[in-house]
Protein backbone atom coordinates (compact mmCIF):
# COMPACT_ATOMS: atom_id res chain seq x y z
CA UNK A 1 0.00 0.00 0.00
CA UNK A 2 3.03 2.28 1.00
CA UNK A 3 4.27 4.26 -2.28
CA UNK A 4 7.35 6.69 -2.62
CA UNK A 5 6.04 10.44 -2.99
CA UNK A 6 2.65 9.66 -2.22
CA UNK A 7 0.19 9.52 1.45
CA UNK A 8 -1.86 6.39 1.59
CA UNK A 9 -4.97 7.97 2.47
CA UNK A 10 -7.21 4.34 2.55
CA UNK A 11 -8.67 1.81 0.16
CA UNK A 12 -11.36 2.35 -2.20
CA UNK A 13 -14.14 -0.05 -2.79
CA UNK A 14 -15.91 -1.32 -5.98
CA UNK A 15 -20.18 -1.21 -5.85
CA UNK A 16 -20.07 -4.97 -4.81
CA UNK A 17 -17.90 -3.96 -1.62
CA UNK A 18 -15.02 -5.72 -2.90
CA UNK A 19 -11.33 -3.36 -2.79
CA UNK A 20 -10.90 -1.54 -5.87
CA UNK A 21 -7.25 0.56 -4.92
CA UNK A 22 -5.18 2.35 -2.74
CA UNK A 23 -5.90 6.69 -2.89
CA UNK A 24 -2.95 8.29 -2.25
CA UNK A 25 -1.99 12.12 -1.64
CA UNK A 26 0.55 13.22 -3.37
CA UNK A 27 3.16 14.92 -1.55
CA UNK A 28 3.80 17.37 -4.92
CA UNK A 29 0.42 18.03 -4.51
CA UNK A 30 0.09 18.61 -1.00
CA UNK A 31 0.51 22.48 -1.61
CA UNK A 32 -2.43 22.21 -3.52
CA UNK A 33 -4.02 22.50 -0.22
CA UNK A 34 -7.14 20.36 0.88
CA UNK A 35 -10.90 20.13 2.58
CA UNK A 36 -12.15 17.64 4.96
CA UNK A 37 -15.36 17.65 5.64
CA UNK A 38 -18.26 15.90 7.43
CA UNK A 39 -20.71 15.41 10.22
CA UNK A 40 -19.61 15.46 13.83
CA UNK A 41 -18.15 12.32 14.63
CA UNK A 42 -17.60 10.63 10.88
CA UNK A 43 -14.10 10.40 11.51
CA UNK A 44 -12.57 14.34 9.87
CA UNK A 45 -9.91 14.12 13.17
CA UNK A 46 -8.77 10.22 12.22
CA UNK A 47 -8.35 11.78 8.75
CA UNK A 48 -6.41 14.49 9.72
CA UNK A 49 -3.85 12.31 12.10
CA UNK A 50 -3.19 9.85 9.63
CA UNK A 51 -2.42 12.84 6.98
CA UNK A 52 -0.30 14.55 9.33
CA UNK A 53 1.53 11.22 10.21
CA UNK A 54 1.52 11.00 6.65
CA UNK A 55 3.61 13.88 6.21
CA UNK A 56 5.37 14.00 9.09
CA UNK A 57 7.07 10.45 7.51
CA UNK A 58 7.90 12.51 3.87
CA UNK A 59 9.37 14.80 5.92
CA UNK A 60 7.05 17.79 5.88
CA UNK A 61 6.39 19.62 9.23
CA UNK A 62 2.55 19.98 10.16
CA UNK A 63 0.58 22.73 12.67
CA UNK A 64 -2.88 21.55 13.58
CA UNK A 65 -5.17 22.97 16.12
CA UNK A 66 -6.21 19.76 18.76
CA UNK A 67 -9.57 21.32 19.41
CA UNK A 68 -10.96 18.74 21.58
CA UNK A 69 -7.68 16.98 22.93
CA UNK A 70 -7.86 13.49 21.27
CA UNK A 71 -5.11 14.07 18.40
CA UNK A 72 -2.17 14.41 21.12
CA UNK A 73 -2.28 10.87 20.81
CA UNK A 74 -0.24 11.58 17.61
CA UNK A 75 3.05 11.71 19.89
CA UNK A 76 2.44 8.31 20.89
CA UNK A 77 2.53 4.51 19.76
CA UNK A 78 -0.48 3.16 18.35
CA UNK A 79 -1.95 0.14 20.21
CA UNK A 80 -3.75 -2.74 18.52
CA UNK A 81 -7.38 -2.41 19.17
CA UNK A 82 -9.84 -4.95 17.70
CA UNK A 83 -11.63 -2.09 15.70
CA UNK A 84 -8.26 -0.88 14.02
CA UNK A 85 -6.99 -3.97 13.12
CA UNK A 86 -10.43 -4.98 11.62
CA UNK A 87 -9.75 -1.88 9.30
CA UNK A 88 -6.46 -2.64 8.47
CA UNK A 89 -7.44 -6.05 7.47
CA UNK A 90 -10.63 -4.19 5.58
CA UNK A 91 -8.32 -1.95 3.58
CA UNK A 92 -5.48 -4.78 2.70
CA UNK A 93 -3.04 -2.80 5.42
CA UNK A 94 -0.65 -5.41 5.72
CA UNK A 95 1.65 -5.12 7.84
CA UNK A 96 0.00 -2.43 9.53
CA UNK A 97 2.36 -0.58 11.96
CA UNK A 98 2.33 1.01 15.08
CA UNK A 99 4.60 4.31 15.61
CA UNK A 100 4.69 7.19 17.38
CA UNK A 101 5.31 10.41 15.59
CA UNK A 102 7.87 13.93 16.86
CA UNK A 103 5.35 16.40 18.22
CA UNK A 104 6.19 19.38 19.67
CA UNK A 105 2.91 21.46 21.90
CA UNK A 106 2.17 25.13 21.77
CA UNK A 107 -0.14 26.67 23.85
CA UNK A 108 -1.29 30.28 23.86
CA UNK A 109 -2.11 29.87 27.43
CA UNK A 110 1.10 28.03 28.37
CA UNK A 111 -0.59 25.57 29.98
CA UNK A 112 -0.41 22.17 28.02
CA UNK A 113 2.57 23.50 25.93
CA UNK A 114 4.67 25.67 24.98
CA UNK A 115 4.02 29.44 24.81
CA UNK A 116 2.97 30.93 21.49
CA UNK A 117 2.97 34.74 21.64
CA UNK A 118 3.27 37.42 19.14
CA UNK A 119 3.12 41.72 19.26
CA UNK A 120 0.14 44.24 18.44
CA UNK A 121 2.84 45.31 15.69
CA UNK A 122 2.92 41.74 14.22
CA UNK A 123 -0.51 41.48 14.41
CA UNK A 124 -1.71 44.28 12.55
CA UNK A 125 -4.58 46.18 12.59
CA UNK A 126 -6.76 43.82 9.93
CA UNK A 127 -6.80 40.79 12.22
CA UNK A 128 -6.54 43.28 15.38
CA UNK A 129 -9.95 44.70 14.21
CA UNK A 130 -11.40 41.29 13.56
CA UNK A 131 -10.15 39.78 17.04
CA UNK A 132 -12.32 43.24 18.46
CA UNK A 133 -15.03 42.67 16.13
CA UNK A 134 -14.24 46.18 15.84
CA UNK A 135 -17.05 48.51 13.92
CA UNK A 136 -15.75 50.70 10.65
CA UNK A 137 -15.44 53.61 13.09
CA UNK A 138 -13.29 51.84 15.55
CA UNK A 139 -11.16 49.84 12.46
CA UNK A 140 -10.73 53.14 10.91
CA UNK A 141 -9.43 54.27 14.46
CA UNK A 142 -7.03 51.33 14.81
CA UNK A 143 -5.85 51.94 11.34
CA UNK A 144 -5.03 55.38 12.02
CA UNK A 145 -3.13 54.24 15.19
CA UNK A 146 -1.03 51.84 12.99
CA UNK A 147 -0.28 54.32 10.75
CA UNK A 148 1.01 57.11 13.14
CA UNK A 149 2.96 53.46 15.28
CA UNK A 150 4.12 52.38 11.47
CA UNK A 151 5.46 55.64 10.02
CA UNK A 152 6.92 56.48 12.83
CA UNK A 153 8.91 52.85 12.92
CA UNK A 154 7.44 52.59 16.40
CA UNK A 155 6.84 48.98 17.28
CA UNK A 156 3.77 48.20 19.85
CA UNK A 157 4.56 45.32 21.89
CA UNK A 158 1.47 44.50 23.66
CA UNK A 159 -1.91 45.56 24.89
CA UNK A 160 -0.59 48.29 26.63
CA UNK A 161 1.52 49.84 24.24
CA UNK A 162 -1.86 50.14 22.44
CA UNK A 163 -3.97 51.59 24.86
CA UNK A 164 -0.90 54.40 25.32
CA UNK A 165 -1.32 55.15 21.97
CA UNK A 166 -4.89 55.12 21.95
CA UNK A 167 -4.91 57.67 25.13
CA UNK A 168 -2.43 59.75 23.13
CA UNK A 169 -4.47 59.96 20.15
CA UNK A 170 -7.45 60.73 22.37
CA UNK A 171 -6.00 63.68 24.43
CA UNK A 172 -4.53 65.34 20.95
CA UNK A 173 -7.26 64.09 18.50
CA UNK A 174 -8.11 67.46 16.83
CA UNK A 175 -4.46 67.74 15.78
CA UNK A 176 -3.96 64.22 14.69
CA UNK A 177 -6.79 64.22 12.60
CA UNK A 178 -5.85 67.12 10.64
CA UNK A 179 -2.70 64.94 9.60
CA UNK A 180 -3.82 60.96 9.89
CA UNK A 181 -8.03 61.54 9.15
CA UNK A 182 -10.73 62.14 11.70
CA UNK A 183 -10.37 60.54 15.03
CA UNK A 184 -13.64 60.43 16.94
CA UNK A 185 -12.92 60.29 20.64
CA UNK A 186 -16.40 58.32 21.23
CA UNK A 187 -14.94 55.43 19.07
CA UNK A 188 -10.99 55.85 20.88
CA UNK A 189 -12.58 55.10 24.07
CA UNK A 190 -14.83 51.98 22.57
CA UNK A 191 -11.72 50.43 21.59
CA UNK A 192 -9.96 51.06 24.61
CA UNK A 193 -12.84 49.69 26.34
CA UNK A 194 -12.84 46.45 24.16
CA UNK A 195 -9.03 46.00 24.67
CA UNK A 196 -10.08 45.97 28.16
CA UNK A 197 -12.07 42.95 27.94
CA UNK A 198 -9.89 40.97 25.67
CA UNK A 199 -7.06 41.43 28.89
CA UNK A 200 -9.90 39.89 30.92
CA UNK A 201 -10.42 37.24 28.49
CA UNK A 202 -7.02 35.92 28.42
CA UNK A 203 -5.67 37.95 25.16
CA UNK A 204 -3.03 39.44 26.90
CA UNK A 205 -1.06 35.90 27.05
CA UNK A 206 -0.64 36.07 23.66
CA UNK A 207 0.85 39.61 23.34
CA UNK A 208 4.50 40.37 24.07
CA UNK A 209 7.72 38.36 23.55
CA UNK A 210 9.09 36.22 22.44
CA UNK A 211 7.23 35.45 19.87
CA UNK A 212 7.11 32.46 17.90
CA UNK A 213 9.86 32.20 14.99
CA UNK A 214 8.18 30.24 12.47
CA UNK A 215 11.16 28.27 11.54
CA UNK A 216 10.65 26.27 15.37
CA UNK A 217 7.31 25.19 13.91
CA UNK A 218 9.02 23.85 10.26
CA UNK A 219 11.51 21.75 12.51
CA UNK A 220 12.49 18.11 11.02
CA UNK A 221 13.99 15.67 13.09
CA UNK A 222 17.55 14.44 12.57
CA UNK A 223 15.59 10.86 10.66
CA UNK A 224 14.10 13.04 8.32
CA UNK A 225 10.89 13.02 9.58
CA UNK A 226 8.55 16.74 10.06
CA UNK A 227 7.61 17.54 13.46
CA UNK A 228 4.22 17.98 13.99
CA UNK A 229 2.90 20.89 16.03
CA UNK A 230 0.08 20.16 18.27
CA UNK A 231 -1.80 23.52 19.08
CA UNK A 232 -3.76 22.92 22.09
CA UNK A 233 -7.38 24.85 20.96
CA UNK A 234 -9.68 23.30 24.00
CA UNK A 235 -9.84 26.53 26.07
CA UNK A 236 -8.92 28.75 23.56
CA UNK A 237 -12.20 27.49 21.28
CA UNK A 238 -13.51 29.42 23.88
CA UNK A 239 -12.77 32.55 22.71
CA UNK A 240 -13.11 31.63 19.08
CA UNK A 241 -12.31 34.93 17.34
CA UNK A 242 -8.83 34.52 19.32
CA UNK A 243 -8.24 31.28 18.40
CA UNK A 244 -9.50 32.00 14.57
CA UNK A 245 -7.20 35.08 14.47
CA UNK A 246 -4.39 33.31 16.16
CA UNK A 247 -4.24 30.70 13.39
CA UNK A 248 -4.87 33.62 10.23
CA UNK A 249 -1.67 35.42 11.84
CA UNK A 250 0.29 32.48 11.70
CA UNK A 251 -0.65 31.88 8.05
CA UNK A 252 0.44 35.34 7.52
CA UNK A 253 3.65 35.01 9.09
CA UNK A 254 4.45 32.17 7.19
CA UNK A 255 3.34 33.88 3.91
CA UNK A 256 4.91 37.18 4.67
CA UNK A 257 8.10 35.53 5.89
CA UNK A 258 8.68 32.43 3.21
CA UNK A 259 11.13 32.48 0.37
CA UNK A 260 9.12 31.72 -2.95
CA UNK A 261 9.78 27.46 -3.94
CA UNK A 262 7.12 27.37 -7.01
CA UNK A 263 6.03 23.83 -6.90
CA UNK A 264 8.20 21.49 -4.73
CA UNK A 265 8.67 17.83 -4.20
CA UNK A 266 6.92 18.00 -1.72
CA UNK A 267 5.43 20.90 0.35
CA UNK A 268 7.83 23.34 3.33
CA UNK A 269 4.67 22.84 5.25
CA UNK A 270 1.34 21.74 5.97
CA UNK A 271 -1.31 24.15 8.05
CA UNK A 272 -4.49 22.26 9.29
CA UNK A 273 -7.33 24.59 10.01
CA UNK A 274 -9.77 22.52 12.13
CA UNK A 275 -13.11 23.95 12.72
CA UNK A 276 -12.59 26.52 9.43
CA UNK A 277 -15.93 27.87 9.58
CA UNK A 278 -14.83 30.11 12.87
CA UNK A 279 -12.24 31.65 10.60
CA UNK A 280 -14.92 32.79 8.33
CA UNK A 281 -18.04 33.53 10.81
CA UNK A 282 -19.03 37.05 10.19
CA UNK A 283 -15.71 37.93 8.96
CA UNK A 284 -15.93 40.99 6.75
CA UNK A 285 -16.04 41.10 3.32
CA UNK A 286 -12.11 42.81 3.22
CA UNK A 287 -10.61 39.67 5.78
CA UNK A 288 -12.05 36.64 3.38
CA UNK A 289 -10.68 38.18 0.17
CA UNK A 290 -7.26 38.74 1.82
CA UNK A 291 -8.05 34.86 3.21
CA UNK A 292 -8.19 33.96 0.31
CA UNK A 293 -5.54 35.69 -1.80
CA UNK A 294 -3.35 34.60 0.62
CA UNK A 295 -4.29 30.71 -0.08
CA UNK A 296 -3.74 31.09 -3.34
CA UNK A 297 -0.34 32.62 -3.26
CA UNK A 298 0.96 30.76 -0.61
CA UNK A 299 1.16 27.49 -2.60
CA UNK A 300 3.96 29.09 -4.54
CA UNK A 301 5.85 28.89 -0.63
CA UNK A 302 5.07 25.40 -0.56
CA UNK A 303 2.91 25.28 2.12
CA UNK A 304 -0.31 23.59 2.02
CA UNK A 305 -3.41 24.65 4.06
CA UNK A 306 -6.03 21.94 4.77
CA UNK A 307 -9.44 23.23 5.85
CA UNK A 308 -11.20 20.64 8.46
CA UNK A 309 -14.77 21.60 8.75
CA UNK A 310 -18.33 20.08 9.46
CA UNK A 311 -19.75 21.86 6.03
CA UNK A 312 -18.42 22.44 2.81
CA UNK A 313 -20.54 25.96 2.84
CA UNK A 314 -19.04 26.58 6.11
CA UNK A 315 -15.99 27.84 3.67
CA UNK A 316 -16.52 30.83 1.17
CA UNK A 317 -16.33 29.85 -2.84
CA UNK A 318 -13.43 31.58 -3.50
CA UNK A 319 -11.29 29.67 -1.03
CA UNK A 320 -13.17 26.29 -1.67
CA UNK A 321 -12.02 26.05 -5.07
CA UNK A 322 -8.29 26.72 -4.07
CA UNK A 323 -8.80 23.48 -2.34
CA UNK A 324 -7.66 20.48 -4.77
CA UNK A 325 -7.67 17.43 -2.32
CA UNK A 326 -10.92 16.30 -0.75
CA UNK A 327 -12.17 14.18 1.51
CA UNK A 328 -15.37 14.42 2.29
CA UNK A 329 -16.66 12.22 5.42
CA UNK A 330 -20.76 11.82 5.79
CA UNK A 331 -22.92 14.35 6.11
CA UNK A 332 -26.82 14.66 7.46
CA UNK A 333 -29.83 15.75 4.99
CA UNK A 334 -32.31 17.03 7.38
CA UNK A 335 -32.55 20.22 7.24
CA UNK A 336 -32.75 22.63 3.73
CA UNK A 337 -29.00 23.62 4.24
CA UNK A 338 -28.00 20.57 4.77
CA UNK A 339 -28.90 19.16 1.67
CA UNK A 340 -27.80 22.04 0.02
CA UNK A 341 -24.35 21.29 1.64
CA UNK A 342 -24.50 17.39 0.25
CA UNK A 343 -25.33 19.23 -3.36
CA UNK A 344 -22.70 21.01 -3.19
CA UNK A 345 -20.05 18.82 -1.74
CA UNK A 346 -21.49 16.48 -4.50
CA UNK A 347 -21.43 18.32 -7.14
CA UNK A 348 -17.27 19.62 -6.71
CA UNK A 349 -16.35 16.11 -7.46
CA UNK A 350 -16.04 14.57 -10.70
CA UNK A 351 -18.10 12.17 -10.66
CA UNK A 352 -17.85 8.30 -10.66
CA UNK A 353 -20.49 6.66 -12.95
CA UNK A 354 -20.56 3.68 -10.68
CA UNK A 355 -22.48 5.41 -7.98
CA UNK A 356 -23.89 8.91 -7.30
CA UNK A 357 -22.26 11.52 -5.16
CA UNK A 358 -25.45 12.61 -3.14
CA UNK A 359 -26.55 9.21 -2.36
CA UNK A 360 -23.34 8.05 -1.17
CA UNK A 361 -22.40 10.79 1.37
CA UNK A 362 -25.74 10.89 2.89
CA UNK A 363 -24.71 6.82 3.72
CA UNK A 364 -21.15 6.61 4.61
CA UNK A 365 -19.57 5.15 7.82
CA UNK A 366 -17.60 6.23 9.86
CA UNK A 367 -14.33 6.89 9.01
CA UNK A 368 -15.49 6.38 5.59
CA UNK A 369 -15.33 9.41 3.13
CA UNK A 370 -15.43 10.00 -0.66
CA UNK A 371 -12.01 10.88 -1.92
CA UNK A 372 -10.53 12.68 -4.20
CA UNK A 373 -7.07 13.87 -4.74
CA UNK A 374 -4.92 15.87 -7.67
CA UNK A 375 -3.17 13.10 -10.12
CA UNK A 376 -1.29 13.33 -12.94
CA UNK A 377 -0.54 17.02 -13.72
CA UNK A 378 -2.92 18.48 -11.39
CA UNK A 379 -6.39 17.23 -11.89
CA UNK A 380 -8.36 15.59 -9.72
CA UNK A 381 -8.88 12.12 -9.67
CA UNK A 382 -12.12 10.75 -10.59
CA UNK A 383 -14.00 10.37 -6.53
CA UNK A 384 -13.85 7.05 -4.95
CA UNK A 385 -15.51 5.69 -2.36
CA UNK A 386 -12.98 5.32 0.50
CA UNK A 387 -12.05 3.35 3.82
CA UNK A 388 -9.68 5.13 5.76
CA UNK A 389 -6.83 3.84 7.21
CA UNK A 390 -6.51 3.16 10.53
CA UNK A 391 -3.75 5.95 12.09
CA UNK A 392 -0.02 4.10 13.02
CA UNK A 393 -0.22 6.51 16.21
CA UNK A 394 -2.59 6.21 19.22
CA UNK A 395 -6.42 6.91 18.64
CA UNK A 396 -7.14 9.27 21.98
CA UNK A 397 -5.34 11.89 23.99
CA UNK A 398 -1.73 11.72 25.85
CA UNK A 399 -2.42 11.41 29.52
CA UNK A 400 -0.99 14.89 31.56
CA UNK A 401 2.29 12.90 32.38
CA UNK A 402 2.88 11.72 28.55
CA UNK A 403 2.24 15.11 27.32
CA UNK A 404 4.73 16.70 30.19
CA UNK A 405 7.53 14.07 29.40
CA UNK A 406 7.12 15.05 25.00
CA UNK A 407 7.48 18.95 26.68
CA UNK A 408 10.16 18.17 28.66
CA UNK A 409 12.36 16.96 25.72
CA UNK A 410 11.20 19.30 23.17
CA UNK A 411 13.60 21.33 20.97
CA UNK A 412 11.91 24.59 22.22
CA UNK A 413 12.07 24.01 25.72
CA UNK A 414 13.22 26.77 27.36
CA UNK A 415 12.88 28.79 24.34
CA UNK A 416 9.29 30.75 24.72
CA UNK A 417 8.33 29.37 28.70
CA UNK A 418 9.29 32.86 30.02
CA UNK A 419 7.66 35.88 29.19
CA UNK A 420 10.56 38.80 28.56
CA UNK A 421 10.13 41.67 30.73
CA UNK A 422 9.21 44.71 28.82
CA UNK A 423 12.18 45.89 28.26
CA UNK A 424 14.24 43.24 26.71
CA UNK A 425 11.08 42.06 24.46
CA UNK A 426 10.75 46.08 23.35
CA UNK A 427 13.82 46.22 22.18
CA UNK A 428 13.84 42.28 20.03
CA UNK A 429 10.71 43.99 18.45
CA UNK A 430 12.29 46.73 17.76
CA UNK A 431 15.28 44.98 16.12
CA UNK A 432 13.22 42.60 13.90
CA UNK A 433 10.96 45.17 12.95
CA UNK A 434 14.31 47.06 11.90
CA UNK A 435 15.35 44.26 10.30
CA UNK A 436 11.72 43.73 8.42
CA UNK A 437 11.55 47.19 7.04
CA UNK A 438 15.53 46.41 5.54
CA UNK A 439 14.00 43.05 4.29
CA UNK A 440 11.00 44.52 2.51
CA UNK A 441 12.92 47.14 1.23
CA UNK A 442 16.29 44.80 -0.20
CA UNK A 443 13.30 42.59 -1.36
CA UNK A 444 12.27 44.89 -4.42
CA UNK A 445 15.91 44.50 -5.49
CA UNK A 446 17.12 41.48 -4.98
CA UNK A 447 15.65 38.12 -5.49
CA UNK A 448 15.12 36.06 -2.10
CA UNK A 449 17.10 32.76 -1.73
CA UNK A 450 16.55 30.37 0.88
CA UNK A 451 19.60 30.38 3.28
CA UNK A 452 21.66 27.32 4.17
CA UNK A 453 20.00 25.03 6.87
CA UNK A 454 21.70 25.62 10.44
CA UNK A 455 20.98 23.15 13.25
CA UNK A 456 19.56 23.21 16.47
CA UNK A 457 19.25 20.94 18.82
CA UNK A 458 20.68 17.09 18.88
CA UNK A 459 17.48 15.58 17.59
CA UNK A 460 16.05 18.22 15.22
CA UNK A 461 16.68 20.47 12.33
CA UNK A 462 16.03 23.94 11.42
CA UNK A 463 14.48 24.95 8.48
CA UNK A 464 17.26 27.58 6.83
CA UNK A 465 15.42 30.66 5.79
CA UNK A 466 14.18 34.24 7.79
CA UNK A 467 15.31 34.84 11.15
CA UNK A 468 19.17 33.64 12.23
CA UNK A 469 19.32 30.66 14.52
CA UNK A 470 21.75 32.88 16.69
CA UNK A 471 18.97 35.05 17.67
CA UNK A 472 16.75 32.34 19.69
CA UNK A 473 15.65 33.93 22.26
CA UNK A 474 17.71 32.34 25.18
CA UNK A 475 19.83 35.51 26.09
CA UNK A 476 18.39 38.62 26.83
CA UNK A 477 21.16 40.76 26.02
CA UNK A 478 22.26 38.03 23.13
CA UNK A 479 23.70 41.03 20.57
CA UNK A 480 24.33 44.50 21.14
CA UNK A 481 21.92 46.90 21.16
CA UNK A 482 21.29 47.84 16.94
CA UNK A 483 21.78 51.79 16.30
CA UNK A 484 21.84 53.03 19.65
CA UNK A 485 17.98 51.89 20.47
CA UNK A 486 16.59 53.16 23.46
CA UNK A 487 13.37 52.24 24.67
CA UNK A 488 11.07 55.40 25.34
CA UNK A 489 7.89 55.41 25.98
CA UNK A 490 4.89 55.01 23.42
CA UNK A 491 4.01 59.12 24.48
CA UNK A 492 7.04 60.10 23.59
CA UNK A 493 8.03 58.24 20.74
CA UNK A 494 4.44 58.97 19.38
CA UNK A 495 4.18 62.53 19.96
CA UNK A 496 8.06 62.69 17.80
CA UNK A 497 6.83 60.91 15.33
CA UNK A 498 3.68 62.58 14.93
CA UNK A 499 5.79 66.23 14.79
CA UNK A 500 8.07 64.13 12.41
CA UNK A 501 11.27 65.62 13.73
CA UNK A 502 13.57 63.15 15.07
CA UNK A 503 14.82 59.48 14.05
CA UNK A 504 12.43 56.88 13.86
CA UNK A 505 12.61 54.09 15.98
CA UNK A 506 13.50 51.14 13.93
CA UNK A 507 15.04 53.45 11.04
CA UNK A 508 12.36 53.41 8.47
CA UNK A 509 8.53 52.89 8.28
CA UNK A 510 7.60 49.29 8.59
CA UNK A 511 5.56 47.78 5.71
CA UNK A 512 2.53 45.74 6.09
CA UNK A 513 1.25 42.45 3.88
CA UNK A 514 -1.67 41.15 2.91
CA UNK A 515 -3.03 40.17 6.05
CA UNK A 516 -1.32 43.35 7.28
CA UNK A 517 1.76 41.55 9.00
CA UNK A 518 4.91 42.91 8.98
CA UNK A 519 6.23 42.66 5.64
CA UNK A 520 9.27 40.48 5.71
N1 LIG B 1 -10.06 5.77 9.83
C1 LIG B 1 -10.60 5.27 10.95
N2 LIG B 1 -10.26 4.05 11.37
C2 LIG B 1 -10.81 3.56 12.48
N3 LIG B 1 -11.69 4.21 13.26
C3 LIG B 1 -12.07 5.44 12.89
C4 LIG B 1 -11.55 6.02 11.71
N4 LIG B 1 -12.08 7.25 11.61
C5 LIG B 1 -12.91 7.41 12.64
N5 LIG B 1 -12.92 6.33 13.42
C6 LIG B 1 -13.71 6.16 14.67
O1 LIG B 1 -14.69 7.19 14.74
C7 LIG B 1 -14.50 8.00 15.90
C8 LIG B 1 -14.84 9.45 15.60
O2 LIG B 1 -13.93 9.96 14.67
P1 LIG B 1 -13.44 11.47 14.73
O3 LIG B 1 -12.34 11.57 13.73
O4 LIG B 1 -13.14 11.89 16.09
O5 LIG B 1 -14.74 12.23 14.19
P2 LIG B 1 -14.94 13.80 13.94
O6 LIG B 1 -13.62 14.48 14.07
O7 LIG B 1 -15.49 13.89 12.54
O8 LIG B 1 -15.93 14.25 14.95
C9 LIG B 1 -13.06 7.75 16.30
O9 LIG B 1 -12.86 7.96 17.66
C10 LIG B 1 -12.85 6.32 15.91
O10 LIG B 1 -13.34 5.45 16.89
MG1 LIG C 1 -13.07 16.02 15.34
Amino acid sequence: MLQEGKIYIGTSRKPDDSINKGEYLELKFGNRHGLITGATGTGKTVTLQILAEGFSNAGVPVFCADVKGDLSGIGAMGEPKDFLLKRAEQIGLDPYDFQEFPVIFWDLYGEKGHRVRTTISEMGPLLLSRLMNATDAQEGVLNIAFKIADEGGLPLLDLKDLQALLNYMGENASELSNQFGFISKASVGSIQRELLILEQQGAEHFFGEPALKITDIMRTTNDGRGAISVLAADKLMMNPRLYATFLLWLLSELFEELPEVGDPDKPKLVFFFDEAHLLFNDAPKVLVERVEQVVRLIRSKGVGVYFVTQNPLDVPEAVLAQLGNRIQHALRAYSPREQKAVKTAADTFRPNPDFNCADVITNLGTGEALVSTLEGKGSPSIVERTLVRPPASRLGPLTDAERQKVVDVSPVRGLYDEDFDRDSAYEMLAKRAAKAAEQAEAARQAEEKPAEDTSGGSRWTLPGFGDDAAEAPSGKQARPRSSGYKRETIMEAAMKSVARTVATQVGRALVRGILGSLKR
